[in-house]
């Protein structure tokens, strides 16, 4: 495989073993070698956790990468030994008028290279980014099925931010009669309500209204994350909108509309790849608080599944994640059948605190 240029490499950066390479790397020029490396590796880490899921096939990475929202900003770096690449971080600087203070990264080592500061190294490279940017605290993720994370992330003083359950059905447990009995409830609870299909993009005419409701997510429960309430411009969602369009992914969006003016009162999405067709990703699911105890939720989640499924008969699995004290949305999913599957965890680490904890280990 060839190799991309290498970039500069920073004259700070710490030592690495014997005949590994670190090189950043921009996301949204990524060549073909690049992310097919880049995508080898995101499917080594995912089957660390999840063995039985699809691969990440790199063209759908490609997509992702490379049309990136212009309000995102995504420093890379790449560990490499020879043609591959054993260990990788990125930081996301999302620049919205809100959560300035963050930064969302993502870090990782291959099993086999883990315990030689690798992990360490590659947090040097993202906690200068972050300083650079002005940003003070990092958000990190953790699998429970990979306790390695979590290890390191304490090791470096982050804390723990929010857990999350990822739920997953199997389909072959669906009761397609318990759908049809949840559309036909809601139909009859929330009367004059009505539900809309949205398959493609959404229809420009609703989209600042659609933008708009979507803030509806800012009432997830956020643990102890020192966040913000979230806002997309109509500009930015726009935005985002093609970000997702280009990253090939086919979509059912549900909405709910209100009786008389037909204002926009709740949402529900399910996604999947193509290229990984058996695998749903249940996303948002938001009803406004004047709608709720309706039925909403139940019965968009429904017709949302009877739609998906009818479009992709490949579908064996749906999974979501939903935060432990989100309590509304994981009794509709125990309903529906869905199962605990694993738990994800989100850091909080200060940038000081990793300035402070880099500083130590380069001093013993
Ligand atoms: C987290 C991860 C990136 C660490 O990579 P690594 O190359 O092994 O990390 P390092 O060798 O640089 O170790 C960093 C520190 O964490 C400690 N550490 C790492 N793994 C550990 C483990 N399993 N148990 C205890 N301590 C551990 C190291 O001892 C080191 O401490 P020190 O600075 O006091 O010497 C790696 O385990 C991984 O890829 N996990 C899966 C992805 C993930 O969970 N990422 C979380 C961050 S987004």
């Amino acid at each position: 495989m060839s190799q991309p240029t290498p970039l500069p490499v920073p004259t700070h950066s710490p030592r690495l073993p014997a005949g590994l390479r670190l090189e950043p790397y921009d996301a949204r020029t990524a060549p073909d070698a690049l992310v097919e490396a880049l995508a080898a590796f995101a499917t080594a880490q995912l089957h660390e956790r999840q063995p039985d899921d699809p691969a990440i096939q790199p063209g759908q990475l490609a997509a992702q990468l490379r049309h990136l929202p212009p309000f995102v900003a995504l420093p890379a770096w790449a560990v490499w030994d020879g043609g591959r690449v054993v260990a990788e971080a990125n930081i996301a600087l999302v620049n919205l008028d809100q959560n300035r203070h963050l930064a969302q990264v993502n870090l990782g080592v291959l099993a086999p290279y883990r315990r030689q500061g690798l992990g360490r190294t590659l947090l040097a490279q993202v906690t200068e980014a972050a300083h650079e940017a002005e940003r003070r605290l990092l958000l990190l993720g953790s699998h429970a099925r990979v306790p390695a994370g979590e290890a390191a992330l304490r090791r470096a003083g982050a804390t723990p931010g929010l857990s999350a359950q990822v739920n997953q059905l199997a389909l072959a447990d669906l009761s397609h009669e318990q759908l049809a009995q949840w559309a036909a409830q809601g139909q009859a609870r929330a009367q004059g309500h009505r539900l809309d299909l949205w398959e493609g993009e959404v229809p420009g005419a609703d989209l600042a209204a659609f933008a708009e409701l979507t803030q509806v997510m800012n009432d997830q429960p956020l643990g102890d994350l020192d966040m913000e309430d979230s806002a997309l411009s109509t500009e930015q969602f726009r935005e985002a909108e093609a970000h997702f369009q280009a990253s090939g992914r086919q979509r059912v969006l549900v909405v709910a509309r209100r009786p008389n003016d037909g204002g926009l009162v709740g949402f529900t999405e399910l996604t999947w790849h193509p290229a990984r067709p058996t695998l749903l990703a249940q996303g948002a699911t938001g009803v406004r608080p004047e709608a709720r105890g309706l039925g909403l939720g139940r019965w968009l989640k429904a017709a949302a599944l009877q739609r998906a499924l009818a479009r992709n008969p490949e579908a064996r699995f749906v999974r979501t994640e939903n935060a432990d004290s989100n309590a509304a949305m994981r009794r509709i999913n125990e309903e529906m059948g869905f199962r605990p599957y694993s738990t994800t965890t989100l850091w909080q680490l200060e940038v000081a605190q990793a300035q402070a904890y880099l500083a130590g280990a380069a001093a013993r």
